[in-house]
């Protein structure tokens, strides 16, 4: 009897580990095609995949800033010192400032020029991704609220090269170090440059805020569970996988 619940035991075991892994295949699937939240993707207000959401609204700390951080507030382009046109874009308050109708992505200065072609085109180097467009336009829609602080759905376990780091690096860091923008003269796009920056252990250093680093994002963190994330992938030697 104390056998056969034992092997019951085993058996529920070994399908949990099954319906784990079938769980985590589909969320990393769903990762590679779209790391940012929309509107399908919340659940009664709680993120169903990878991404970060505050009852319901997209997360303007963790997926909003970083995307004008990265792209807009460049030095030469929108931060405090050159301010071009007049736009500071590196806060939700000098973001939300002008340029943005809250509830309303089509009347707002600031989302149509991201559809803009030729001398107009922002930014100047390259659009943004759709996945990008989308999460501003939500966000906007939604109100453009200050929404920080937000439950985040992370796997920390799930930190393959090409499906999780590098989504991370583009989303917050490429806009100032890739060719043409190269920040400190360091370049994240591509496996080998990136692991130039893990195996000098300035990767780690700057993204923890560690003494000695300068800190990034520049004027932000990245959350905790993609930090474990990057470190989780360096420990295990930051495979190109
Ligand atoms: C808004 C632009 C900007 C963003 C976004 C940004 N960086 Fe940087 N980064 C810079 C600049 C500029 C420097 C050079 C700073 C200096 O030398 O004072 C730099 C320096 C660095 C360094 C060298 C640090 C050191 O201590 O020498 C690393 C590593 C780095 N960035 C990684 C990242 C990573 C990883 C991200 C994303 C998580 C990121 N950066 C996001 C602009 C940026």
């Amino acid at each position: 009897m104390k056998f056969d619940v034992l092997k019951s035991r085993k058996k529920q075991t070994i399908a949990s580990a099954i319906m784990l892994f079938m769980i985590s295949t589909m969320l990393l699937d769903s990762c590679v095609h779209d790391p940012f939240l929309d509107g399908d993707t919340l659940n009664g207000g709680e993120p169903t995949t990878p991404g970060c959401t505050n009852g319901g609204q997209v997360c303007f700390e963790s997926s909003i800033l970083p995307i004008f951080i990265s792209s807009c507030a460049r030095s030469g382009c929108h931060d405090a010192t050159t301010r071009e046109e007049g736009y500071v874009l590196d806060s939700y308050n000098n973001i939300v400032r002008k340029g943005i109708s809250p509830g309303n992505a089509s009347g707002s200065k600031l989302y149509k020029v991201l559809f803009e072609t030729g001398e107009d085109q922002m930014p100047p180097d390259a659009p943004l991704s759709q996945a990008q467009k989308d999460s501003i336009k939500l966000w906007i829609n939604q109100g453009a609220k200050n929404t920080v602080d937000c439950a985040c759905y992370c796997d920390a376990s799930l930190f393959a090269y090409n499906t999780a780091i590098k989504p991370i690096l583009e989303n917050a860091c490429v806009g100032c170090h890739k060719t043409g923008s190269l920040g400190g003269n360091i370049n994240l796009v591509g496996y080998a440059n990136v692991k130039v920056q893990v195996n000098n252990g300035n990767l780690m250093g700057s993204i923890k805020h560690a003494t000695g680093f300068v800190p990034m994002p520049q004027g932000s963190k990245l959350p905790d569970c993609d930090i474990t994330k990057i470190q989780n992938w360096v420990d295990a030697g930051a495979p190109n996988n």
